[in-house]
């Protein structure tokens, strides 16, 4: 059996699973229908290799880098996700201080458990808000003022959600959505479940299905701040992202919880970067759990990585200390990768230093 303390990111998975109420774990480690694409994003990692180069000076290693100009310690960002407070009473609260003690940057979701002025609060530290747009277009004004206002540095807008995915392990377990914090007082949160996801109905009946790229002008209207969009996936969208004035776009699948069978995002990171040609920062998202896995998704030319899951399962086992564990694991995982792969500093890290399964084909 497992020793109780985790050696890796992996194993805090079984530690929430063990923590949390069955129907919460599930809302966490589940995805959309077959899970097919949940599970790509974690196996396409495993069939990159890494070209190792020997005999560098790897005595001192930096993993700094900067994200739309702020430093941040390593390339690995905290993404946005819902409702915190399932894991652990301190929520949002614990893993925002998480985040800011190791130095990097969370992305806060409109869907969180605290208020982006509570999150504010907690903590000193850069941080990023995740916008849905609702139907009722005054709420998400309403949250990007309060964003802006809190101190937050930039808006990240999802694009992947029109609807929400089905989930059916939440549509089993009848998963109950606690009140959306942040949206008290603007909408009514009364849904009918119809003995159902409660979750789904109520994304359903509020996330307006009309956005589309117009509205990415309407944002920019309404805010200093700059837009990441999140979800891009294809390199026809990430060029129109480009065009409509976007600082940054970030390669999603939603961690496999809305449309299956999209590709594994790593597969496609280089299509997006080939397509923004350099002119604004790529990041990805999706199956990150190793620090192999980022020194990956450097080589294929992202600027950075979002991890999900693994930041909610070290809240669940282990509250504030989890997540910094979590985050620590994967920074001391890189930072071998990159000795043992003779990178110093992560602009050392080139398409050179992978081989995919394409580039066997070839
Ligand atoms: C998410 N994700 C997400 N994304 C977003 O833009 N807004 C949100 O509110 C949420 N909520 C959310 C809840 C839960 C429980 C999960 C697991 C995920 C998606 C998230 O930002 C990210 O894209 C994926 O989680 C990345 O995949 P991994 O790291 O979980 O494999």
């Amino acid at each position: 059996t497992m020793s109780s303390e985790p050696v890796n990111v992996n194993e805090f998975k079984a530690l929430a699973e063990r923590a949390l109420p069955k129907m919460y774990f599930e809302f966490y480690a589940g995805g959309a229908e077959d899970e097919h694409t949940l599970k790509a994003n974690e196996e396409a990692y495993q069939r990159i290799t890494i070209r190792p180069r020997v005999l560098v000076d790897v005595s001192r290693i930096d993993m700094s880098t900067r994200m739309l100009g702020y430093s941040i310690s390593s390339p690995i960002m905290v993404a946005p996700s819902g409702l915190h407070k399932l894991a652990n009473p301190e929520g949002e609260l614990a893993t925002a201080r998480a985040a800011a003690a190791s130095n990097t940057i969370m992305i806060l979701s409109f869907g969180s458990s605290y208020s982006v002025e509570e999150v504010a609060a907690s903590c000193n530290a850069v941080r990023f808000f995740q916008l849905y747009v609702y139907k009722q277009r005054h709420v998400a004004a309403n949250l990007v003022e309060r964003a802006e206002r809190s101190g937050y540095k930039a808006i990240v807008l999802t694009v992947d959600c029109p609807r929400m995915g089905r989930r059916e392990a939440d549509i089993k377990n009848r998963m109950i959505v606690s009140k959306q914090k942040n949206v008290e007082g603007l909408v009514s949160t009364e849904v009918d479940a119809d003995g159902g996801s409660n979750l789904e109905a109520y994304v359903n009946s509020t996330l307006d299905p009309s956005l589309s790229w117009k509205d990415v002008a309407w944002l920019k209207s309404i805010t200093k701040l700059p837009i990441l969009l999140k979800g891009i996936i294809t390199h026809e969208d990430a060029r129109i992202a480009v065009e409509v004035g976007a600082a940054g776009v970030i390669v999603s699948n939603h961690g496999g919880r809305q449309l299956d069978y999209s590709p594994a995002t790593i597969n496609v990171v280089e299509e997006v970067v080939h397509a923004v040609k350099g002119k604004i920062p790529v990041i990805v998202d999706g199956g990150v759990r190793r620090g192999t896995d980022v020194f990956k998704a450097l080589a294929l030319g992202a600027q950075a990585v979002l991890v999900g899951r693994p930041i909610l399962y070290g809240l669940a086992a282990k509250g504030e200390h989890g997540v910094k564990q979590v985050i620590q694991m994967l920074k001391e995982e890189l930072e071998l990768a990159m000795a043992l792969a003779g990178c110093t500093s992560l602009k050392d890290i080139t398409r050179s230093h992978v081989r995919t399964e394409r580039d066997r084909c070839q």
